[in-house]
């Protein structure tokens, strides 16, 4: 693979603005000034229980902020919750666990959105990969999302190149930012049911690739639906940027991935973060501060949820 110098993209992502609407770093620094050294090991200890947590965690704060915002709306029990691209959602009981204790060191200070984004950073840099420094200040919903609003709001995963820039620009972020985002595919896992069709339809995959695949996911739908394949097939628990250079060989395991890299307008930013960590990690961290950054409840909006998983009564 032929890698270009990345400084140019290196300078830019120091450059790009990250506004932060009301939010700080420092927003607990006198409230609670242990909540972040709690989430910490909260996460660390969930991640040396199971590595795959980490990517759980992170993929809850996404389902979180692209629906209704970054309000913890995707922990309340209900609608949101048992909407279908939520199913599969985990990691929920890591969260209250973190909660409780939060809430034993500092009593309704620290709130529940604020919690999911400060584990999604920690559970990256658990597995290996960036840190950032995460804009706080978030406020919780008083209720949740309803499944239609869950559909509508999260790209599915048959999505063209063209429909994800859209759903993306529709949250304020860039074809940049949707590169770098799903990158987060480094880690974790998915189900058959998600990648079957490109197994079998898609032309833009590497045959020994699908073949591998296609063992423990057969074409009859209904069958071996559940059954989980890594995400990034090389370092499947390592967040680094191999799900860019697995994406230039046509290994990427779900339609939406390759089609970031299938002869279209964001080619050369996904070939830069294959030839570059650096590169990845420094956009990724840009975007991550963006998208936890969509409509959050702030000043006296919402409130300081004592549970997680339901409004306070
Ligand atoms: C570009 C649009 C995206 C699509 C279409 C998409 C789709 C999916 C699908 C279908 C799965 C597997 C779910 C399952 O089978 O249970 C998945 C898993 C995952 N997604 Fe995405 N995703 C996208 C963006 C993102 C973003 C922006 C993040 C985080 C920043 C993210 C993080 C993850 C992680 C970490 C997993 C693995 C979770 C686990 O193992 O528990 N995804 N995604």
């Amino acid at each position: 693979m032929a890698c270009a110098s990345s400084l140019g993209l290196l300078m830019l992502a120091a450059v790009v603005s990250t506004a932060t609407a009301q939010l700080s770093a420092t927003f607990y620094d006198t409230s609670c000034p242990s909540a972040m050294s709690i989430i910490k090991s909260g996460v660390t200890a969930a991640v040396n229980n199971e590595r795959r947590m980490g990517a759980s965690l992170l993929r809850l704060h996404f389902h979180d902020c692209f629906v209704q915002g970054c309000d913890a709306s995707v922990l309340l029990a209900g609608n949101e919750r048992n909407a279908g691209p939520n199913l599969s959602l985990r990691g929920f009981g890591v969260i209250d666990s973190i909660k409780t204790q939060v809430e034993a060191a500092c009593k309704q200070t620290v709130s529940c959105a604020d919690i999911l984004a400060v584990a999604a950073r920690d559970s990256v840099v658990a597995l290996g990969g960036p840190s950032w420094s995460v804009p706080l200040g978030r406020r919780d919903s008083l209720g949740a999302a309803t499944a239609t609003q869950v559909i509508n709001s999260l790209p599915p995963s048959t999505d063209s190149l063209a429909q994800l820039i859209s759903a993306y620009a529709s949250k304020g972020l860039s074809a940049t930012d949707l590169v770098a985002l799903s990158g987060a595919h480094t880690i974790g896992v998915a189900r058959c049911r998600g990648f079957r069709t490109r197994l079998y339809n898609d032309t833009n995959i590497n045959s020994a690739f699908a073949t591998a695949l296609q063992a423990n996911c057969p074409r009859a739908t209904g069958s071996g639906d559940g059954n989980l394949a890594p995400l990034d097939t090389t370092t499947p628990s390592a967040f680094d940027n191999a799900y860019f250079t697995n994406l230039l060989s046509q290994k990427g395991l779900l339609h939406s991935d390759q089609e970031l890299f299938n002869g279209g307008s964001t080619d050369s930013t996904g070939r830069s973060f294959a030839c570059s960590a650096a590169a990845f990690g420094s956009a990724f961290a840009t975007a991550m501060v963006k998208m936890g950054n969509i409509a959050p409840l702030t000043g006296t909006q919402g409130q300081i949820r004592l549970s997680c998983s339901a409004a306070n009564s």
